[in-house]
């Protein structure tokens, strides 16, 4: 007779890349996966039968702004759309930030993200302000949530760190304080030479405090604006390049193609990892052209070709900048197969890896603590879906969510009946 041997097992679980018919059985024991097999002998104290439906590791939100989210029409709506009026409103906006505020935001918003199979996320918290409350609050919720969510947070000088004197200090404290990672905008800056001088700030911070790195980089629609190439050679002489993210890059995509290809050969060197936003680039930029207006994407397609490692992020929820969203991952992958022309089979599933495996890699989580195999966390979603294909164009509901061996979200797809 079988023995009740581990805590959860999962019955007839299809995983990635694997062939349309065969499917495993998943053990969970001490918040880890004990066992992958086609069929599991033993009982698990819970059981469930996932039937044939898509089990993959979680998602990953590696660009996120959690300190403004859910802030939309606060105090105004953005009538622009440009990301130069949402800048403005959130400095407005930010004037009467409380922790409890930023706190209270910030969990409702990873709630709801993880309802929907995310488990890993990477914000931004401004460090412009003198009292340092985003960045205070979003270390309070690092800690709170530390239980069922992995939380990393940039410290992000939304005004430049050359904006005004006390910026530069702000961003040492915010890394004092315990932020897991420097950011910067290099294309705010006052000039180019404030923006040069302030990637190189970033990187000597990095090395200071042993950082990561992650930069607001060429956010504009100005072909002329090339801090990636800054970056890239800062990567390139510090060696830094893997523990290095260049976010946005949407003025790659106005680069005229001499200066791209060149530029190609460059960021292969340096190793950067990428983060697109293609919901909130699509709608921000391009707002300054009439026809034929551009799509504001860097070249997603072109860097997933030549091996670099690319990821996709959602930026904004119910924010200055981008008054929609429900911070679903398989909407950000949805967008970037039709923005960035990826609608072939192989395609698709490389942007399912960006919102999944290249994720996990920008933020530097190590092959030990992510993915499906025995002896790692047992962090892991079942989709109502056949394929990341299928779940990619039907945006499919994700049905459970287990976190550190628990279940930790259910959700029952809705169904409709022709009449
Ligand atoms: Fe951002």
């Amino acid at each position: 007779m079988s023995q009740t041997k581990y805590s959860t097992i999962l019955r007839q679980c299809r995983l990635l890349g694997t062939d349309g018919r065969s499917t495993v059985d998943i053990a969970i024991d001490n918040n880890k996966i004990a066992a992958i097999s086609p069929k599991i002998p033993e009982l698990g104290e819970w059981e469930i039968d996932i039937q044939g439906k898509l089990v993959c590791p979680p998602f990953v939100e590696s660009h996120i702004h959690l300190d403004s989210a859910l802030t939309a029409g606060e105090p105004r709506w953005n009538h622009s759309g440009t990301l130069f009026e949402g800048i403005q409103i959130w400095g407005e906006r930010k004037q009467s930030l409380t922790l409890e505020d930023v706190k209270t935001r910030a969990i409702e918003t990873l709630k709801q993200q993880a309802s929907q199979g995310i488990l890993f996320v990477r914000t931004h918290a401004d460090v412009s302000e003198p009292t340092l409350t985003a960045l205070q609050g979003l270390l309070s919720v690092r800690e709170a949530v530390k239980d069922w969510m992995t939380l990393q947070v940039v410290a992000f000088p939304q005004d430049g760190i050359y904006g005004s004197p006390e910026n530069d200090k702000l961003l040492e404290t915010a890394l004092e304080m315990g932020a897991d990672a420097v950011g910067g905008i290099p294309h705010y800056e006052l000039t180019r030479e404030d923006g040069v001088k302030s990637v190189q700030r970033i990187f000597e911070l990095a090395e200071k405090y042993n950082r990561l790195i992650d930069i607001h980089c060429d956010e504009i629609d100005d072909e002329q604006s090339r801090f990636l190439e800054v970056v890239a050679a800062c990567a390139i002489r510090s060696g830094a390049g893997s523990r290095v993210t260049a976010s946005h890059t949407t003025a790659f995509g106005s680069y005229n193609n001499a200066y791209a290809f060149k530029l190609m050969g460059i960021l292969q060197k340096s190793r950067l990892n990428f983060i697109a936003n293609p919901l909130i680039n699509i709608t921000l930029q391009g707002r300054a052209d009439t026809y034929p207006k551009r799509r504001g994407m860097t070249r997603v397609k072109e860097l997933w070709q030549q091996g670099l490692n690319v990821s996709l992020g959602h930026d904004c929820v119910r924010d200055p900048w981008y008054s929609l969203g429900t911070g679903n991952m398989l909407d950000v992958a949805h967008m970037a197969v039709h923005v960035c022309q990826m609608t072939g089979m192989e395609e698709i599933a490389a942007c399912f890896q960006m919102v999944t495996e290249n994720g996990a890699q920008t933020l530097f989580l190590g092959d030990e603590n992510y993915g499906i195999a025995a002896g790692k966390p047992a962090n892991l979603i079942v989709l109502d879906a056949d394929s990341c294909y299928d779940a990619i164009r039907r945006r499919a509901a994700v049905r459970y969510v287990i976190s550190r061996g628990k279940l930790l979200a259910e959700t029952v797809p809705a169904k409709t009946s022709f009449l």
